[in-house]
Order: structure tokens, then C-alpha cells, then sequence
């Protein structure tokens, strides 16, 4: 691996603290960071503005939020390796995000499929925020000169965007002005589904608390979702999409175990719903049991916490203030 060099390259990314994360923005999103971050330049970040794009409850926001650097932490992110912080400590999001949405037409963020979803959901009054969340995404990525950004594929529209204002940018003021990212989005087989709905992707924010398996939930918890999980009609275990239940079933043990899904069918031949549950469920304990344990005591130790998320800041801060001096510059605004 030619690791020197790829350090030149920077990879971020960023989960909202709303929320208990689950199993699967660990094993989509948590694993791969800790994986990439010998390798690239990395900064990851709990995107808090972004939470507040529905509301939330103070005390719990601000508890998620450290509850969420120290989940980072436990798995496996090492500050000295990957630049951490807080969105909210960083305030260069919020400036550039302001420039942003000066450049970003109403009629592309309209079509933004998650913006149609939420908008939906928020009834009579939908917040602006929501309407301009994936501005502030861009202004996340555009401000550290950003070269990939691994996300899920539900998110590949909100990069597409950044993408475009970071090229209408440069047209305006100057092809340096923002690095254009791409983005980094891991095979199928990492998209972890609702235990109860397995043709949905398993969302923290799912009101079914059996849908998800948390990161905080006790091994006796984590048993019984997996238990209950729908699987389908049948019997056989095999990897077909006419069973997204037990598809997903594979999946997690795929992504636990680092096997392929074919290894994994054919190791069941001739078992039954029952084993393929019994085994996932004890796969996900081994995986989330000392995650649980380590990000409980680091939870507790607010001081440490506080000074990793100083240094962060301050890291992200001086990257941050010098794309945002040179898009100030090139504007024509005083600083
Ligand atoms: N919108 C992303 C999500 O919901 C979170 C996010 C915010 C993000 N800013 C980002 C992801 C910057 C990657 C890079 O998953």
C-alpha cells in the first residue's frame, strides 16, 4: 500500500449526533473510517448543525453528541490518526454555508430526494434548514479541500451537489478556488436494513425501536431484536432479493466477519431460519459488546473527551479558515 502518498489525500466524513448510532452506521460507516484512516488524510465530525434541522431535545443533543465522539473513539478512531471535532466548534461551516446557499438554486435543492422525504414528514411548517441541509454539507467538505468523502448511497445526490457548486464556484472565481470531491460509496452488500422492514435501510431515526439494533443496546437487547427480525417465507437461507430478511441477516454477518455472502449461504446448507438468527445475534454481541463497554467509560471521562474535541477544533479550524479566507478573497467580502 502506498500509504505516503495517499495521506496527501483527504477523506472525510461526518454522522448526525441525533440519536443512539446503530449497527449499521457502524458496519457502513464507523468500520470503513477507522479502516481508511492510516491511509488517508482523515477528518471526521459530528455534524450537530445539521440535527437541528428537526428539533431536538437540548440536554440529549448535547449528551448524543459526546455519547457519538466517544462511539468514534471506541471504535477504533484514534485522534492522533484522524482529525475529530464537533461541527458546531468549527464555526467556518456555518459561514461558508451562508456564501454557499448564495450560489445553490432553489430548483436543484427541490429535487434533493432526501429533502422530499423529511419535507414531508415535517408537516405544515418545514424548516428552511431543511431545505438548505445539503449546503451545510457542502461547506463541510469544500472547506478541507476534500478529495473523497465515503457516505452511504443515499447521500451520493448531496456529493453531486457539492460537486456542482464547488465547479460553478470555480468558474466564477478561479478553477483553485474549491477542490472538487468525489464520492466513496462502499458496495450494496454494506447497506444495513430495519430488522422489521427489510426493504428500508435501518435509520436511527426509525420510531420501531426493534428495526435497529443500537450501539448502546445491552447483549440481551441485541439477542432479542435479532431474534424477531422479519425473515421471509421459506426456509431455505439462501441470497436472493425475493428475501431481504434474511439477505440482511447474511449481510451483517458478511460485514462482521469480512466473508463473502457466499461463503456464509453455503455454510447453512441445510439449516434453518433459527440457526442463521442464533448466530448472527451472537456475531453482533462479539462486535458491539466491548464497543458498548469502551464508548460507556469513555462517555464518562468528559474531560478527555473535551480535550480531544479542543484539539480537533482548533486542527479544523485553521484548514477551515484558510479556504475560507481565499473564497472571502476571491468575493470580494472583507475579513
Ligand atoms: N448528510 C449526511 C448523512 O445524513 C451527514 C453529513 C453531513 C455528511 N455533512 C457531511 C457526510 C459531510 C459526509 C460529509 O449521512
Amino acid at each position: 500500500m502506498t500509504a505516503p502518498q495517499r495521506k496527501n489525500q483527504v477523506m472525510l466524513s461526518a454522522v448526525q449526533p441525533s440519536n443512539k448510532l446503530t449497527i449499521g452506521n457502524y458496519l457502513g460507516a464507523l468500520k470503513n473510517w477507522v479502516h481508511h484512516q492510516n491511509d488517508f488524510d482523515c477528518w471526521f465530525f459530528a455534524v450537530n448543525l445539521h440535527a437541528i434541522t428537526v428539533r431536538q431535545d437540548p440536554k440529549e443533543l448535547r449528551e448524543q453528541t459526546y455519547r457519538a465522539v466517544a462511539t468514534y473513539i471506541a471504535a477504533g478512531i484514534q485522534p492522533e490518526n484522524a482529525t475529530l471535532f464537533v461541527q458546531s466548534q468549527v464555526p467556518e461551516h456555518a459561514e461558508l454555508a451562508w456564501i454557499l446557499n448564495c450560489y445553490s438554486y432553489m430548483g436543484e435543492l427541490s429535487r434533493m430526494t432526501q429533502f422530499k422525504d423529511k419535507s414531508q414528514k415535517a408537516g405544515e411548517n418545514i424548516p428552511v434548514g431543511l431545505f438548505t441541509y445539503p449546503v451545510l454539507m457542502a461547506s463541510d467538505i469544500l472547506l478541507y479541500d476534500t478529495d473523497l468523502v465515503p457516505v452511504g448511497a443515499d447521500q451520493k445526490q448531496h456529493i453531486e451537489l457539492t460537486r456542482d457548486l464547488a465547479i460553478r464556484m470555480n468558474n466564477l472565481y478561479g478553477e483553485d478556488l474549491f477542490k472538487v470531491p468525489q464520492p466513496m460509496i462502499p458496495p450494496v452488500g454494506a447497506k444495513i436494513m430495519s430488522l422489521q422492514e427489510p426493504t428500508a435501510k435501518m435509520s436511527k431515526s426509525d420510531p420501531d425501536p426493534n428495526a435497529s439494533v443500537f450501539l448502546s443496546d445491552s447483549d440481551d437487547q441485541i439477542r432479542k431484536k435479532i431474534k424477531r427480525a422479519v425473515t421471509d417465507s421459506g426456509s431455505e437461507i439462501a441470497d436472493d432479493d425475493s428475501k431481504p430478511g434474511v439477505k440482511n441477516l447474511l449481510t451483517i454477518q458478511s460485514a462482521i466477519t469480512g466473508k463473502s455472502i457466499a461463503e456464509i449461504v453455503t455454510s447453512y446448507t441445510g439449516k434453518q431460519y433459527g440457526h442463521l438468527k442464533g448466530d448472527t445475534a451472537e456475531l453482533v454481541v462479539q462486535a458491539v459488546s466491548p464497543l458498548r463497554n469502551e464508548a460507556d467509560r469513555l462517555y464518562q471521562e468528559r474531560q478527555f473527551l473535551e480535550q480531544v474535541l479542543a484539539q480537533g477544533a482548533q486542527k479544523a479550524r485553521e484548514r477551515a479558515s484558510q479556504t475560507l479566507k481565499r473564497c472571502y478573497d476571491r468575493i470580494g467580502l472583507l475579513r
